[in-house]
């Protein structure tokens, strides 16, 4: 049992919200924003169409530690909207203004959340948006109601397939292999932010257990009833089967970009990862940006620079057969991301004696570095002016480039130098 529940109750209080629910609406909030202000990129662009699907929306509202109320995820979504919208206008000075075409799909099980959250997009002023279908409830289960969203949103974008869906399970088995992989196959721009709940997951787990999970889901073969019998689990047998599922998951998704990093909540109730998923680089690098602005709740297991799922999803173990301290996206995993990254990118180079276009190296290695597009274009940038590395052009020609680099300038190493490493 997840004791990480919560009650809307028509007419109640709101509930108490959890550090760890706050954590991920900072999160949701400024991923969002940042969203919108990647794709209305151009002042001559008047208007972007999207679909959120909110599919474990809750009440909409809850208490804080301090007694104040603070909105649950589709406000958070809401609110995000407006924010982004006003930051469009003054960033680009614009006088047109910029219309959000946006569809909210708000999904629970519970008829409780449901009315409660009618009555707080009412209260909070979005009443009309309720009127206009902007905003649309259902009552059901993500999992059942999931084919007839993704086709309304094909439906709103059949070209762009536009839309980002928010699954924010309790615990591991309310988004199946199945939806996943219908929302990727159908909808060529779609997102999942994703609330897996890894450590509960495997506290379930048996041999006894191991397949009505696997039927519920569809996520088949990450895990063998021997990783799990108590007598013969070796030491790294959790960090094993995080591992596993985490390439399960991703593998089969139909996404082609992920973060991996996970939240830990208060008072040791276990970790849970907040997997995004994409079927764009941009999309995942963004979400990155995110996760370094909120460096204090999140956390990967591994190592810096570019190979951090080297060998697999929290693998790394120390002598003690514990995890190695958590890298924690701050100025400290920072500095050992560009350390690392200075002494793998020569390395990396010297299997590519004639270079490889930028973008090209940084896309092979987007989806096990926690480091943003940004951080390994600086990192390359200083070995260039150390001069370690060579930028030059599809012809050949050196190029002096010193602060920013194109997708297809060729880095290599000097040609004095490719012999280095081997
Ligand atoms: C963690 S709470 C959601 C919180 C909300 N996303 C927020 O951040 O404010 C999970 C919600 O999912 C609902 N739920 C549980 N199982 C579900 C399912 N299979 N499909 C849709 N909703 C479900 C619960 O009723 C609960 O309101």
């Amino acid at each position: 049992m997840i004791s990480n529940h919560y009650d809307w109750v028509p007419g109640g209080p709101p509930p108490l919200i959890k550090r760890h629910s706050e954590v991920k609406h900072s999160l949701l909030r400024s991923y969002l924003v940042d969203y919108f202000l990647t794709l209305v990129s151009s002042p001559a662009q008047d208007r972007i169409k999207l679909t959120i699907v909110d599919g474990f929306c809750g009440g909409g509202c809850y208490v804080n530690g301090a007694g104040e109320r603070v909105p649950g995820s589709p406000l958070v979504i809401l609110n995000a909207m407006r924010e982004a919208q006003a930051k469009v206008m003054d960033l680009q000075q614009r006088r047109k203004e910029i219309h959000f075409d946006v569809e909210l799909v708000c999904i629970d099980e519970s008829a409780d959340a449901i009315a409660y959250l009618r009555g707080e997009l009412d209260a909070q002023g979005y009443g009309h948006a309720l009127h206009s279908g902007s905003v649309k409830l259902h009552c059901g289960t993500f999992a059942k109601l999931a084919p007839q969203i993704v086709q309304r949103a094909t439906e709103r974008s059949p070209r762009s397939g536009r839309a980002i869906f928010v699954l924010d399970q309790y615990g591991y088995k309310a988004v199946p292999q199945s939806a996943l992989a219908l929302i990727f196959r159908t909808l060529p721009s779609a997102e999942v932010i994703l609330t897996f709940n890894v450590d509960a997951l495997i506290n379930y787990l048996s041999p006894g257990t191991l397949s009505a999970f696997e039927r519920r889901t569809g996520f088949t073969g990450a895990v063998t009833a021997a990783d799990l019998d108590r007598g013969t689990r070796g030491p790294g047998w959790r960090h094993h089967i995080q591992s596993s599922l985490y390439s399960t998951i991703t593998g089969s998704s139909g996404a082609d970009f992920f973060t991996p990093f996970f939240i830990r909540p208060e008072r040791g109730h276990g970790d849970f990862w907040l997997l995004h998923l994409s079927k764009h680089w941009k999309a995942r690098d963004v979400m990155a940006q995110a996760h370094w602005q909120h460096h204090n709740h999140f956390g990967h297991y591994g190592p810096p620079g570019l190979d951090m799922l080297r060998t697999g999803y929290a693998a790394v173990i120390n002598r003690e057969s514990s995890p190695q301290a958590t890298f924690q996206f701050d100025d400290v995993a920072r500095a050992a991301s560009t350390d690392a990254m200075l002494a793998q990118i020569p390395r990396k180079l010297a299997a590519r004696p004639n270079g490889i276009p930028f973008g090209e190296f940084f896309l092979s290695h987007i989806n096990s570095t926690p480091a943003t597009m940004k951080m390994v274009e600086a990192s390359v940038l200083e070995l260039v002016r150390a001069k370690e590395i060579q930028v030059v052009d599809t012809v050949g020609a050196i190029r002096s480039v010193r602060t920013s680099l194109r997708p297809n300038h060729i880095i290599r190493l000097p040609s004095q130098k490719s012999f280095a490493f081997i």
